[in-house]
């Protein structure tokens, strides 16, 4: 019985993050910008336990959870081992395609 549930709520999960993000096409000189003035404050020097810009080993086992989860877990905020990911990294202006482009950026930086 449990089981089933986890499954479903699994396939459910999948199901409303696919309709929401399957489509989305990040503007990766746009994420450069949106770095620059927002994520570069924690993720060029690692602050807080921020995955550094460029640091492949440290992005590897993250980027495995696809481009899609890890801009959902931007626009929303985390908390993770490491530190906490501020949501929208603490700039709530920033709109859910600007931080997916900056994510696309970051990623492409660091693989
Ligand atoms: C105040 C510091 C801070 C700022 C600013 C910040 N981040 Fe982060 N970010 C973190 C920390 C800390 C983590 C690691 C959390 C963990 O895994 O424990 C993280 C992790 C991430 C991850 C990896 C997610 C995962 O599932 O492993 C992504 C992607 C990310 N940040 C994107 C961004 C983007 C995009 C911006 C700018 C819009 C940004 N961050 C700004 C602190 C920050």
């Amino acid at each position: 019985m449990s089981r089933l549930f986890t499954a479903a709520s699994c396939a459910l999960f999948v199901i409303s993050m696919t309709s929401v993000d399957a489509k989305a096409a990040y503007d990766v000189a746009a994420g450069q910008k949106t770095y620059d003035t927002t994520c570069a404050a924690c993720h060029k020097g690692g602050l807080l336990g921020a995955p550094k810009l460029g640091d492949k080993a440290a992005w590897a086992p993250r980027i495995t959870q696809g481009l899609d989860v890890l801009v959902s877990k931007s626009v929303k905020g985390f908390q993770g081992k490491a530190g906490t990911m501020p949501a929208k990294g603490g700039d709530a202006k920033l709109t859910d395609a600007q931080v997916g482009n900056a994510v696309a950026y970051l990623v492409g930086q660091s693989k």
